[in-house]
């Protein structure tokens, strides 16, 4: 078994470091595609009859993303079914993610959300089961055709592993001084994964079934920072460390980050090649780094949140999500230091330029029959 696939994982529990408190940004992101999602559903809805109603949630993570899906999607069908006039189905969700992600922690937030959803709908709602389906999303996890409805946020840009190509030993990650045989291998990577990912979601669903994803994009004509800037920075600072000898510099030398953000045109590109599904829309919304940050943070000042209260949001966002990959290579012991180190480089960020954003891809496809 790769070893990226037992070792990636959200930071576990309810820390101050922990997904579940740092994934403010993401939640916005299911927000700004709920209505897309909407769309979808009910277009599905009215041309397929269905009983029981069979969604995956692909790289669900933990904390309380995870059941927002759940959450919407029993929304969204309950109102088309009323609309319609007709009975509301059985729901079944299928949870998916990594062998090391944190389902316990959703497994333990059940009882209450089942209390939650209840009270809220009452007795309109159909039954609804809801399973945990662990591995990656590069090989099957259903039986063929047997899906209705697919969804995967925030998760797409996390590559199956980094490139294996050489040349860029004192970076994690894509940068202006990278050669452009690393640029392209990463790029080739994403293409060979989102390739193998859409055709076996295409046999997983049912003919003219729905998917919807949505995944760190790039926008090359965009002149602010993009999130290339935020992984590699991480480089830069262990880069430092490796000369202060706080760390080995062959660790470094054999680590790269496994993420890819794709152009709208790289992922098209890839979605017609691979020809199984119907591109309904593909869509792109700009979010600042700090997206979302008044939500967990109070604001006096009247919007003027100061500069070390935006870095530390940032640092926590990427800390949450990168730690596990890079404790597992480097080691706990300089996991502090170095997130100290990071908030230290985004408060400069943040001086030298006013805006710090990056692009999310909204895509929904439905599949050739
Ligand atoms: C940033 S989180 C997004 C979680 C959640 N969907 C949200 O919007 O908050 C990305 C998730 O994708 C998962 N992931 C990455 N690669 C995966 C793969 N190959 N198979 C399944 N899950 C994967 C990670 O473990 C992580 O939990």
């Amino acid at each position: 078994m790769e070893r990226q696939q037992v070792v990636l994982h959200m930071n576990h529990g309810m820390g101050d470091n922990s997904y579940a408190h740092n994934s403010i940004i993401q939640k916005r992101v299911m927000r700004e595609a709920k209505g897309i999602v909407e769309e979808s559903m009910m277009r599905l809805y009215t041309i397929i009859p269905i009983h029981c109603f069979k969604v995956a949630d692909l790289g669900c993570s933990s904390g309380p993303n995870a059941l927002q899906l759940v959450s919407n999607v029993i929304d969204i069908v309950n109102t088309t079914t009323s609309n319609l006039n007709l009975k509301p189905p059985v729901f079944q969700f299928f949870l998916n993610d990594l062998f090391g992600n944190d389902f316990n922690s959703i497994f333990k937030s059940l009882p209450q959300f089942s209390e939650i959803i209840e009270e809220k709908k009452g007795h309109k709602c159909g039954a609804c089961f809801i399973n945990a389906t662990p591995g990656t999303f590069y090989k099957s996890l259903f039986p063929n055709n047997f899906l209705h409805f697919v969804h995967s946020s925030f998760s797409l840009h996390w590559l199956s592993q980094a490139p294996k190509e050489l040349g860029n030993e004192e970076n994690v990650h894509l940068t202006s001084t990278t050669p452009p045989a690393m640029h392209e291998a990463y790029l080739e990577q994403f293409r060979k994964d989102f390739k193998l990912f859409l055709k076996l979601r295409s046999q997983e669903l049912v003919a003219k079934g729905g998917m919807v994803l949505t995944l760190i994009g790039m926008d090359k004509s965009q002149k602010t920072h993009d999130i290339r800037t935020a992984w590699s920075l991480i480089g830069t600072i262990l880069n430092d460390m490796v000369l202060e000898n706080l760390i080995e510099a062959i660790k470094l030398e054999c680590f790269d980050l496994p993420l890819y953000d794709p152009t709208i045109e790289e992922a098209k590109e890839v979605i017609e090649d691979e020809g199984s599904f119907t591109l309904q829309r593909l869509e792109s919304v700009t979010l600042d780094w700090s997206t979302n940050i008044k939500e967990v943070v109070d604001d006096d000042n009247n919007n003027k949140l100061d500069l070390n209260t935006k870095a530390e949001f940032t640092t926590k966002f990427i800390r949450a999500a990168l730690e596990p990959l890079l404790k597992a290579k480097f080691g706990e012991e300089i996991m502090d230091e170095l997130f100290v180190r990071y908030k230290n480089k985004i408060v400069q960020l943040i001086m030298g330029v006013k805006i710090l954003e990056f692009p999310t891809l909204i895509i929904s496809l439905i599949k050739k029959v």
